[in-house]
């Protein structure tokens, strides 16, 4: 669907399950190959370690990761911290099932709306935002570092349950 010239790939399922500690190395990898400014890996262990963090792993045929996202919430708002999936396992519809989990779970703690923040070069995540409803809210001017880039907010309103 959409516009963009991506050639047609097959659609996987993935098995979405909670991040752990086991789950670590594959994902600073993945944010390695996916990011100019990785998270360190301190910072997926505090994500892992807070119970306010809904952070969840894709798992491929394997077993092994192959994408992550992670949300917050603070009561009505909730906020998707990241998405990424391996280059590999790119357009296959699996960064699609993780914002639709996480977006899920979001509205189980009965948030009303979500944030996210994204780089404006950055088409394939605002397409898959977009995809799920995400409107641009704003713009953020020389929020992102290596390199300096304007963020543009989206927002996402969710009917209540
Ligand atoms: C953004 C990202 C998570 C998308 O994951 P993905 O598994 O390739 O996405 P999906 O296959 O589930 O695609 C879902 C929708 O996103 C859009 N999309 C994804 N990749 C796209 C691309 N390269 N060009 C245009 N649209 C794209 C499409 O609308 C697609 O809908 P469709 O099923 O109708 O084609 C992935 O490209 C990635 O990991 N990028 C690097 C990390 C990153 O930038 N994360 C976002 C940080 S804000």
């Amino acid at each position: 669907m959409g516009s963009d010239s991506r050639p047609a790939a097959a659609r996987v399922s993935a098995m979405l399950v909670p991040a752990t500690k086991s789950h670590l190395t594959s994902i600073v990898r993945i944010e390695r190959e996916s990011f100019t400014d990785p998270w360190s890996k301190e910072a997926f262990v505090g994500m892992i370690d807070s119970p306010l963090a809904l952070f969840t792993v894709a798992l491929g045929d394997h077993g092994g990761v192959i994408g992550y996202t992670a949300a917050t919430s603070a009561w009505e708002d909730g906020e998707i911290l990241s998405v990424a999936v391996e280059n590999v396992a790119r357009g296959k519809g699996i960064g699609g099932q993780l914002l639709d989990a996480a977006i899920f779970a979001l509205k189980e703690q009965l948030v009303a709306r979500v944030f996210l923040e994204v780089r404006e070069s950055n088409a394939a995540a605002i397409a898959l935002y977009k995809s799920r409803g995400f409107t641009q809210m704003s713009v953020r001017r020389s929020y992102y570092r290596r390199p300096v880039e304007n963020a543009l907010v989206m927002r996402l309103d969710l009917t209540p349950k």
